[in-house]
């Protein structure tokens, strides 16, 4: 008897590498995973998904694959829209067919940002660009195709050892500036994508998911206090030989100094 199959998109990203690290560490007793990479299944190519899942017969599909160029999507929404909408509706579909399960990652672009407080599940959406219009329309593919067979989680500020984010940008910059100047008026929750990819074996062992979720790690600081935390953080594990002064910066004034407006709500 073979064991149920778990299989992953976005093998190259930082959730992907990461589930499969985590998988290596530690597998999920009685499931088997397979994560695989854009040239194993573009989802971007409908037919392709169709041919793969069938092929694989997946019991979950965890969705880690996506368009996550933000800037970029402002001039390429096609493509964002095709990955992060039309493709998630694609495995929305086979796995609606073929009683499977999704497990879908979204973000918190689904929001304007303009919340004080953290964001629940059932609060209104009202993304500001094409990529978290994309990243909503995907959703709304999956509500409206395998809505009771599926799990939303929306993630933010996604950290990892793998690809590029903010921590190794940090690490790298202090590494090579004498001073740094990091926006200190935009607020968010980082979060490793190692908590996130334990909670998505979590809820793929309990069998006990459906609907929206929002996962973080919990705080809710500025960039300015998050890269405080990364200096602070590297010098004691011995990352970085000085501390260098970082200093605050409104968004406006990097928006200005870059000639950019910002996305009207
Ligand atoms: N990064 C964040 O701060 C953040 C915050 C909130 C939510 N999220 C969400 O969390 C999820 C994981 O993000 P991440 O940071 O791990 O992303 P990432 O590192 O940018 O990785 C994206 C992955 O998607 C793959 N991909 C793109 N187009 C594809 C296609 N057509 N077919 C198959 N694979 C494709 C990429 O493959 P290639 O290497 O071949 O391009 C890559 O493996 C995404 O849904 C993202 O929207 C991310």
């Amino acid at each position: 008897m073979s064991f149920p199959l778990i299989v992953v998109t976005g093998a190259t990203g930082q959730l992907g590498q990461t589930l499969a690290q985590l998988w290596a560490e530690s597998p999920l007793p009685q499931y088997q995973l397979k994560v695989l990479s854009r040239s194993e299944l573009d989802i971007a190519k409908a037919g392709m998904t169709d041919a793969v899942l069938s092929e694989l017969k997946p019991s979950v599909v965890v969705n880690a694959a996506a368009y996550t160029q933000v800037d970029k999507a402002e001039s390429d929404s096609e493509s964002a829209a095709l990955v992060n909408a039309q493709a998630v509706g694609a495995i929305a579909r086979w796995v609606a067919a073929n009683q499977a399960r999704l497990i879908h990652i979204s973000t918190d672009f689904v929001f304007d940002g303009t919340s004080k407080t953290p964001y629940s599940p059932d609060q209104q959406t009202g993304p500001l660009g094409a990529y978290g219009s994309s990243k909503l329309a995907g959703e709304q593919q999956i509500q409206a195709l395998a809505n009771e067979r599926s799990a939303i989680v929306r993630t933010s500020w996604l950290y990892s050892e793998f690809g590029n984010n903010f921590v190794k940008t940090m690490l790298r910059l202090m590494g090579e500036k004498e001073q740094l100047s990091i926006v200190n008026d935009q607020i968010g929750s980082p979060s490793s994508t190692h908590g996130l990819a334990a909670l998505i074996f979590a809820m793929i062992l309990h069998q006990r998911y459906q609907g929206i979720y929002h996962w973080t790690d919990g705080a809710s600081i500025s960039w300015f206090e998050f890269a405080q935390e990364i200096q602070g953080q590297a010098m004691q594990e011995g990352l970085l030989s000085k501390a260098i002064p970082i200093s605050r910066i409104p968004l406006s004034i990097i928006l200005l100094l870059l000639d950019v407006r910002p996305i009207a709500s």
